[in-house]
Order: C-alpha cells, then structure tokens, then sequence
C-alpha cells in the first residue's frame, strides 16, 4: 500500500488526452496521504477541468503565472513542494522543459523547483518515438529528473504502440517508492573520497589534476538522502556537500587522505573511492618559490600510497568496497584488473572517450562490473542521478550478501 504521508506534490497537467488519468491521480495522492497542488497548462484545462481538480486536490488550480487579480508565485510553489509531478507530458511541453523555456505556469514552475522532478510522457507512438522526443527525455533525465515509463497500448490516434501515460497507480507506487529508499541506508556508515589531491613543489605550485569533486560529493548527498552517516573525505574542491548528514573532512595531498581514509574505515560499512589521488608527488617540497634558472628543471618524484589497494587489504567481512577507474582506453580490461588488484567489490567504471563523462561534468556515463563478471551500462546522466545508481547497485550487492 503506497504511503505518501506528510509530502508535498506539484502535480502538473499539459494537454493531453491522458489528462483524465490527472483526476485518478490526485485521487489516489490524498488516499495516500500527500498534499497536492495542480498546475495546469491552457491546453491541459482543455482536457479536463480545473473545477475537478480543485475540488479533489480541495486547492484553487494554477493554470497561469498570473491573473488579473493575483500573482502566483512559481519560486515559491517550487520550495514547498516534496516532488514535482509532470503527468501527463506532451511532447511539446517535454521539449520546453529540456530547452529551460518558461512560458507557461508548468515550466516556469519546474525551472524554479529544486526538489525532484518526475515526468510521465503521454503521446502518439511515432511522436515518442521520433528522435527529437528520445533527445529531450534523456536531457531531461541527465538533469536529474525521473522518467516515470511510458505504456504499450491503444493511443488516442487508434495506433497501438508505446506512448500511453503510465496509469496513476504506477505513479503512486514509483512515488512511494522512492521516499522508502530515502531511508534504506538508515544506521550504516557511509565513507568516500572525493576530488583531486594536490601535491605540493613549493609553496606556489603543485601536481593536480582536473576533479572537481562533482561526483564523490553527488555520492555523499545521495547517501546521506538515503539515511547514512557519511564522511566525505574531499580534495581541495570548490564545492560542498548540501545534506547536513555528511561530515566533510578536507585535506590537501594523497598522503593526508590516506590518513583520515584509514581512520574512517575502520566502522565504515560501505566504502566508495571515486577520488582521483595522484600516483605521484615530489620527492622534496622547497620551502621557498623555485626560481627560474636552466632551461629544463628535474624533479625525482615518488609513489604516493594507494588507498584504495591498502584498504583492500584490511577490508573486513561485511564492509564493501567500491572502486572508480578512469580510462582514456581499454576500458573494461582495465577496470576488470583494478576490480581484482584492488579487491573492490564492484567498480565504477568511466571513459574520457565518451562525451560528458569523467572531470568536471554535472554529467557522466558509467559501467559497473562485479566480481561475478556482471557489467552493467548505464546512459549518460546527471551525476546525481549516476550517484542514485551506484547506490541502487551497492544496495543490491549488500541485500545479496555478497560483500
Ligand atoms: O570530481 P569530478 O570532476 O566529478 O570527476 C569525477 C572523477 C572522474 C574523478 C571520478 O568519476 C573518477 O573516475 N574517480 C577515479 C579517478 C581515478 O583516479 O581513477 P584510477 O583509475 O586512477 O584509480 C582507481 C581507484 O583507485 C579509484 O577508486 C581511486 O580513487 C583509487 N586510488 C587511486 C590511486 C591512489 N593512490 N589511491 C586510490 O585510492
């Protein structure tokens, strides 16, 4: 039985056919528990009537940013709401969501909002299917927000084929869903590194590389979500963690995450290394700027330690351990030998060969493999979304008892 109890939901409407389905929905919202305003475009109150949709909801719809005598005010909606329902989507409200176009009270809305944002496209199938549509759903997803499945049936148009609005109970249930993982890390402890690590030559310059952190802090948030006590052990990064939960412990080289890694360790129980530690650092710091002097400088470098092999080593029963490989090639032989080397439990594989994926991006495309030889894509996506996956998988590992 689905159980929204206390949450806010944004329920947007566009013009569609499958609008009626918005009746049963917001029905079946409050039977759960949830509070639900409707947002309605022009063409949606076409399809079904703002008058039944207040009346179930028991709140005045908004089917526009403005009317003559008031103001409604999107920023707001978009901070009170738990969740924003677009259901159902046509294919031209889809395409002003992937492109930020806010012309209407829908969009404008979803721009503002910072909550998560789940979609249920509704459309012909040759209007799903064309490739312009499959490009805004997966910009929309690699923005973070939640494709609710499209059905296989009888359309509008008398065509069978893909594109139905998923019915309101599947809704519900995705919905119920999601806020019962928020609390599936509930008591574990959760350790990763993240960013780069600077190694220092003088008091000027150092070896670094191009991390900015993105992805180890989208990890710690999204652990954090799920209920764990995180310590994000992060490289010198611009960013921060936004969930209180996490616990930041900043340092500089490989050496200094070393150190806190192998304190934190010791009652982590699940374990996720996507720092990009440098392999090597200088042999000696000057303590004073190096001046320039010949036409070539040398400097005798040594090997850092490798936190990720050390803690292989030491990994006790019931911890898991998750290792990321950045590749430029042979990428999944690589990964496979870093799996085995390392004695991670899964690895997290992504290729600077693929567009948007590795430093830097709000996005990155991954491939997990398992010990058990099991590789799993995954698209291009935001890398909160990626940070969801990894989690799904690492939770899936654990539920398995293979760790
Ligand atoms: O921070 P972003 O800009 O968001 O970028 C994210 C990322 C590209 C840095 C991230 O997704 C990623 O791929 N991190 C691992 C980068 C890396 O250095 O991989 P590697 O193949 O060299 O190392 C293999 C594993 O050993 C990694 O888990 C790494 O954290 C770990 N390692 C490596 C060297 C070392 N001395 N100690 C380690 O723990």
């Amino acid at each position: 039985m689905a159980n929204l109890t206390g949450k806010k939901i944004l329920l947007g409407v566009t013009g569609s056919i499958a609008a009626y389905k918005a009746a049963f929905l917001v029905r079946l919202l409050i039977k759960a528990g949830a509070e639900v305003q409707v947002l309605m475009t022009k063409a949606g109150g076409s399809f079904i009537s703002p008058l039944t949709l207040s009346t179930l909801s028991k709140r005045p719809v908004h089917t526009d940013i403005s009317s003559e005598e008031s103001w409604n005010n999107h920023v707001e909606m978009g901070l009170w709401a738990d969740a924003m329902v677009i259901a159902p989507l046509t294919a031209s409200s889809l395409a002003k969501m992937a492109c930020g176009i806010s012309d209407n009270v829908i969009a404008a809305t979803y721009l503002s909002a910072r909550c998560p944002v789940f979609f249920a496209p509704a459309m012909d199938l040759d209007m799903w299917q064309h490739p312009a549509t499959q490009e805004n759903v997966r910009r929309l997803q690699s923005y973070g927000n939640h494709l609710i499945p499209v059905g296989h049936g009888e359309l509008a148009s008398g065509l069978v084929g893909e594109g139905r609005m998923a019915e309101p109970e599947e809704i519900v249930a995705m919905l119920s869903r999601f806020w019962e993982k928020e609390q599936s890390l509930a008591g574990k402890k959760v350790m990763i590194t993240a960013g780069p690590t600077y190694e220092p030559i003088d008091p000027v310059r150092f070896i670094g590389n191009r991390s900015s952190g993105k992805m180890g802090i989208a990890l710690a948030d999204a652990a954090a979500r799920r209920g764990a006590e995180v310590s994000l052990i992060l490289g010198p990064s611009r960013l921060s963690p936004q969930e209180k939960r996490v616990q930041s412990i900043p340092v500089q080289t490989a050496d200094e995450m070393y150190q806190a890694a192998r304190k934190a360790f010791q009652d982590a129980d699940i374990v996720i290394l996507s720092a990009a530690v440098a392999d090597y650092r200088p042999r000696e710091t000057a303590t004073q700027k190096i001046k320039k002097t010949g036409d070539t400088l040398q400097m005798e470098l040594v090997k850092t330690p490798d936190i990720a092999a050390a803690l292989g080593r030491e990994k006790r029963t019931g911890q898991l351990l998750v290792g990321f490989a950045l590749e430029t090639e042979n990428e999944l032989a690589n990964a496979q030998s870093k799996l085995e080397k390392k004695n991670f439990d899964l690895i997290v594989l992504n290729s600077l060969q693929d567009a948007g994926a590795g430093f830097n991006y709000d996005t990155n495309k991954i491939t997990i493999l398992g010990k058990d030889n099991k590789i799993r894509k995954f698209e291009l996506k935001s890398k909160q979304a990626v940070a969801e996956d990894i989690l799904d998988e690492v939770e899936a590992l654990r539920g398995g008892g293979d760790s």
